[in-house]
């Protein structure tokens, strides 16, 4: 047997440089690799010799018939030109298209919104997320013992003044005294951007979301400025018809408060996780401005007046595109991203 093995090395090398097509290279492949090929026979032999021969000849088996296959792949890859690197190149190859990006739905609607806003004659601003206790709270009216600095709750970071720390701010509406501040009245200013809070989450409750601030401010602005405008604003998004419906509410830096809520979009208002079965989704808390945060920017109350608002952005992009867990937007999940 093993002077069989030597013949068939010997004419599988043979067999081999002979080549000079690839149709010959598969005879050759069943001739001696195939099902029922010389190596397949011999090692059926192998079953029928002495027992004590059996180690070494199998081992010898072995190792020619790994010796055979990397010569036989070496002839096949020389033959099809895998070795020539100037055939390795198929200009009639389709071209690897690298991936592109694109916006997330958050900042594509953000985007729009800007639009929108800027036809309206606004300015577009951005503030920081790091912000201070007292823009965040004091300057808007929610002094150090009020209740609404429970509702929210927010990461302090180490450091800052005793009585002004700073935070991860919990609104976008501290940008409404840094622009009163920095730009008087008149003034018109949306301020979209990342806010934070420290909450549980659930489908509709996150860390790290978005709002877009509205800000109105001049002689003479009342309640049908900011309705005029909320209108425009919905109309803007949804380009269809939005049942709303207005409601009091209370936040200490407008007087008097509205809520503003639109009919739930992902259950048509029946009731689902998102609206908290409610069928109505809380979007645009709004306002016209308290005089404590005209005169915090610098203004006399007795002179301007204005509307703010503050729209939900994370929520009106789950409205728009019936999403129906806030966490999706920040799980980074490329499928969900990719169909935006
Ligand atoms: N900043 C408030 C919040 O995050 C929302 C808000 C309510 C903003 C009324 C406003 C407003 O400008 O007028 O809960």
């Amino acid at each position: 047997m093993q002077k069989e093995l030597e013949n068939l090395r010997k004419e599988v090398m043979r067999d081999l440089k002979s080549i000079s097509e690839a149709a010959h290279l598969e005879e050759v492949r069943i001739k001696y690799f195939g099902r029922k090929g010389e190596l397949a026979q011999l090692m059926k032999k192998l079953k029928e010799v002495a027992e004590a021969e059996k180690p070494k000849l199998g081992a010898l088996l072995n190792e020619v018939k790994q010796e055979l296959e990397s010569t036989f792949i070496d002839a096949s890859q020389k033959l099809k030109g895998q070795d020539n690197p100037a055939l390795k190149f198929d200009v009639a190859l389709p071209d690897i298209k690298p991936e592109l990006g694109h916006m997330h739905p958050v900042l594509q609607v953000q985007r729009e919104l800007e639009d929108l806003f800027r036809s309206m004659g606004f300015m577009v601003l951005d503030g920081p997320e790091l912000e201070s206790e007292y823009y965040n709270f004091e300057a808007l009216n929610i002094p150090k013992w009020h209740p609404a600095r429970d509702t929210q709750d927010t990461f302090y970071v180490k450091g800052g003044e005793v009585d002004n720390k700073f935070l991860l701010r919990t609104h976008t509406s501290p940008m409404q005294v840094r622009a009163l501040e920095k730009y008087g009245a008149p003034l018109r200013a949306v301020v979209p951007g990342r806010v934070f809070r420290y909450e549980a989450t659930d489908a509709s409750h996150e860390n790290t979301f978005w709002q877009m601030e509205g800000l109105v401010v001049d002689k003479d602005i009342s309640i049908s400025h900011l309705i005029a405008v909320m209108k425009e604003l919905l109309q803007g998004i949804f380009k269809r018809e939005v049942e709303v419906r207005l409601r009091p509410g209370y936040f200490p830096f407008v007087e008097p408060g509205f809520e503003l809520d639109i009919r739930c979009f992902i259950c048509e208002g029946k009731g689902c996780s998102v609206c908290k079965q409610r069928g109505w989704v809380e979007l645009l808390p709004c306002g016209l401005v308290h005089p404590h945060v005209l005169e915090a920017g610098g203004l006399d109350s007795k002179v301007y007046s204005g509307f703010a608002f503050g729209l939900g952005l994370s929520r009106l992009v789950m409205m728009k595109y019936k999403i129906d867990d806030i966490r999706l937007l920040l799980g980074g999940d490329l499928k969900f991203l990719q169909q935006f």
